[in-house]
């Protein structure tokens, strides 16, 4: 398909759905502990958003994905299906929300500590965030989509970390996927133009090991090859007339 640019009504909507992405994703935080297991978490966040937020879970049954969020677990990398896997202390967690209000998609995602985490750990879950803020605050009509690839690139290697290169961030709308595929890696004056109006998220992957990754049999965990920790973070983005409006900003964590 093709990139679409929203109209005033559309971003309003895109507005409230982002919320209430954001909105999970800090009812969620004081489950995250100890003893939990993933698929509390995921009957947790399914309840709020069918039952409080009158909301529609986009990952279930989203090309047969089983569960209504994605848990990933330390070595995980992205699109962990929450399970009886019990968390323990010192596991790190990714846990991602996209949700359907009104016909449009609002998409997030975030790492958790479980109790106290050592400083790998830390480190990648901190590397991995700055890579998406440096990639956010680069948003602006007239910017080039391999600049941005590039930057956050730049950024996690320069921390001697790397970026998985299988899986990107997408423009969204009334498509969870829509074009275009923004690249956590790349060359500047490269890649699309962005245009105001436009909605995708900057979702990069970022590992303390080799980029490599390989796919589960399950169909959808997808885990580091070399099994070195993974991290990733996840905001909504439309482009303003001078800038971004992050879509999915939690309360009382505005960057
Ligand atoms: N939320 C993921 C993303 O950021 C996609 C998950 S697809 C699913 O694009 F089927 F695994 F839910
Ligand atoms: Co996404
Ligand atoms: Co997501």
């Amino acid at each position: 398909m093709s990139v679409t640019i929203k109209t005033p009504e559309e971003i309003e909507k895109m507005r409230v759905a982002g919320r209430l992405a954001a909105d999970v994703l800090h009812m969620i935080r004081e489950h995250v502990q100890p003893g939990v297991t993933t698929d509390e978490l995921d009957r947790i966040c399914h309840d709020y958003i069918v039952n409080e937020q009158k909301a529609i879970p986009a990952p279930l049954n989203y090309r047969g994905f089983p569960k209504s969020i994605c848990t990933s677990v330390n070595h995980q990398v992205c699109h962990g299906i929450p399970s009886d896997k019990v968390l323990k202390n010192g596991d790190v967690v990714n846990i991602d929300i996209t949700v359907i209000k009104d016909g449009f998609h609002g998409d997030t995602s975030k790492m958790f500590p479980v109790g106290t985490v050592n400083t790998a750990a830390e480190r990648i879950s901190r590397v991995a965030k700055e890579c998406m803020l440096i990639g956010i605050d680069m948003v602006k009509p007239g910017v080039q989509l391999g600049d941005i690839g590039f930057a956050i690139q730049r950024h996690a290697e320069k921390q001697h970390c790397s970026i998985v290169r299988e899986y990107c961030g997408h423009g969204i709308g009334r498509e969870f996927h829509e074009d275009p595929q923004v690249l956590h890696y790349g060359q500047p004056g490269t890649g699309y133009t962005l245009q105001e109006g436009m909605c995708f998220t900057i979702e990069p992957m970022v590992n303390i090991g080799k980029r490599q990754v390989k796919l589960l049999p399950d169909g959808w965990t997808v885990v580091t090859k070399d099994h070195s920790l993974s991290a990733q973070w996840e905001h909504t983005i439309l482009v303003t007339a001078d800038g971004y409006e992050i879509l999915t900003i939690r309360p009382g964590d505005e960057p």
